[in-house]
Parts: C-alpha cells; sequence; structure tokens
C-alpha cells in the first residue's frame, strides 16, 4: 500500500517531466503553464491530453484559438498522436463557443460570470469523463494577474470541482513570471522561458513548485519534436 503521504500522480506522459516532478503531477492539482509567447506552452499542455488519451484518458481542452481546424493545423503532428483515439477521447471547444454557451457576454467579468464559467466546465468535464483539463489560455478570464480575489474564487471553485471529478488541470497563461496574483493561488508552476546562448534562442522550463510531489527546481532545456517534448539539463548543452 502507498504511504499516506504519497499523493496519488496524473502520469503526464511527457517522460521527461513526469521525471523532474517525480511521477507526475499529483492528481486534483491545477498547475499554471506560464511563459512568453513561443515558449512551447501549447505544445506542453496538449501533448498532455494527447498522451492521457492514448492511454485511456478522457481529457478537454478550451482553447481561445478562433476554431478547433485552425488549432490543429497549427500544431505539429506528433509521432504518438493516434486520430481515432484522439478523436474519441479528446474534447475540444473554444473559449468563445463556451461563454456563448452560457450567455456570458465578451469582457464581462465578476463572481457570477465565474459561477457561470466553472458550471460549464464542470458539464463538460462530467459528461466527458475527463480526468484532464487544459485552458489555453486563462489570460481572457483572469485578465489581471494582480487582482488576486477573482483568481481565489475562480481557483477554489475549479479545485473542488476536479477532487470532485478525480481529474487534474493545466491553465495556460502569457505571464511571463508566475510571482504573485495567479501563481500564488495555484497547487503548482511550470515556468516555460527563452534563453539566449551563442546567438540561439533556446527553450527552458523549470517547476518552481508543486503541491504534493518533491521535484526538482532546477532550469531545463527544451526541444519541440515529433516526439513531443524533450527535456536535457542546462549543462549538457555546456554552458
Ligand atoms: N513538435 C514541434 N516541432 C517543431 N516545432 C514545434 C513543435 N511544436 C511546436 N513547435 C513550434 O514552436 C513554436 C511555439 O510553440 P507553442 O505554440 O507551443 O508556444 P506557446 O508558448 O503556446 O506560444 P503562444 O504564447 O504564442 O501561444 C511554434 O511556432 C511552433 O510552430
Ligand atoms: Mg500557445
Amino acid at each position: 500500500m502507498a504511504m499516506a503521504s504519497e499523493r496519488e500522480r496524473c502520469v503526464t506522459g511527457i517522460e521527461g517531466l513526469d521525471n523532474i516532478l517525480g511521477g507526475g503531477i499529483p492528481i486534483n492539482n491545477i498547475v499554471l503553464v506560464a511563459g512568453a509567447a513561443g515558449t512551447g506552452k501549447t505544445s506542453l499542455a496538449f501533448e498532455f491530453l494527447v498522451r492521457g488519451a492514448v492511454s485511456g484518458e478522457n481529457g478537454v481542452l478550451i482553447t481561445t484559438v478562433e476554431s478547433k481546424s485552425k488549432l490543429l493545423a497549427n500544431i505539429p503532428s506528433l509521432v504518438f498522436y493516434d486520430e481515432k483515439t484522439v478523436g474519441k477521447r479528446l474534447t475540444i471547444i473554444t473559449l468563445k463557443d463556451l461563454l456563448e454557451e452560457a450567455g456570458i457576454s465578451a469582457g464581462v467579468a465578476g463572481e457570477s460570470v465565474m459561477d457561470m464559467l466553472i458550471t460549464m466546465v464542470e458539464k463538460l468535464v462530467t459528461s466527458t469523463n475527463a480526468k484532464r483539463l487544459v485552458i489555453d489560455s486563462i489570460d481572457t478570464i483572469l485578465p489581471d494577474q494582480k487582482e488576486e480575489r477573482l483568481d481565489t474564487y475562480f481557483l477554489t471553485k475549479l479545485s473542488l470541482m476536479l477532487h470532485e471529478k478525480g481529474s487534474t488541470a493545466i491553465l495556460v497563461s502569457k505571464a511571463e513570471t508566475a510571482d504573485g496574483g495567479t501563481g500564488s493561488v495555484v497547487d503548482g508552476i511550470i515556468q516555460m522561458g527563452n534563453l539566449e546562448r551563442k546567438g540561439d534562442l533556446l527553450r527552458t522550463m523549470q517547476v518552481p513548485k508543486m503541491k504534493g510531489a518533491a521535484h526538482s527546481r532546477a532550469k531545463y532545456v527544451i526541444d519541440l519534436t515529433s516526439a513531443g517534448v524533450l527535456v536535457t539539463t542546462l549543462l549538457k548543452g555546456g554552458i
């Protein structure tokens, strides 16, 4: 039997990330994937869902990209992507459609809007039996990263829902640093970044916090490949 202190993990299937986390994301955690444009946030979050789907876990992707076809067109092919399985297990919906369905007009914020949004997300997660949820990105839902009150309200509700469903969530944000604001109220942070080296712009990944997991806090270099996100240590490149 597992030790009481050991929380069950959602094995992301992204090998390098699971290694950093000591086995995966603790189930029910809300993890913020933060980083500047082009640092690989969508690639990481999408692979999390596809890896889940091919290993039998359903997922939901709420995207701010205008349409599902545009989203898929912009995602490079992954060798482990199995159209049939992913099509069956992964539900993709645009945030615009979700808000429209809930009767929420864009730009409106407040607790009642948060309630409606959470209700919609809960319906989606329940009806699809999703164990993995990604919102890419939360920047329009939680527009003011410095405003902790609404973030806390939304995340507390989301957390209750995830506990009920046994699901794990990744929230994507373009916030370049995850200090304060949303970062202080989520369970985990995966910080994506850029690193210039010899005229090259490398992509990096670092986990400053992950509740329920003893994890590495080192900065790693990542490669986005058709085999998914590959993780190597910084030193390997001879910095
Ligand atoms: N498997 C891959 N092989 C090669 N290039 C890739 C791969 N996956 C993603 N890329 C490229 O890397 C770039 C950044 O990836 P991604 O879209 O995941 O970043 P992002 O952090 O979500 O960016 P944004 O903030 O603009 O949403 C894209 O231009 C994409 O074409
Ligand atoms: Mg993106």
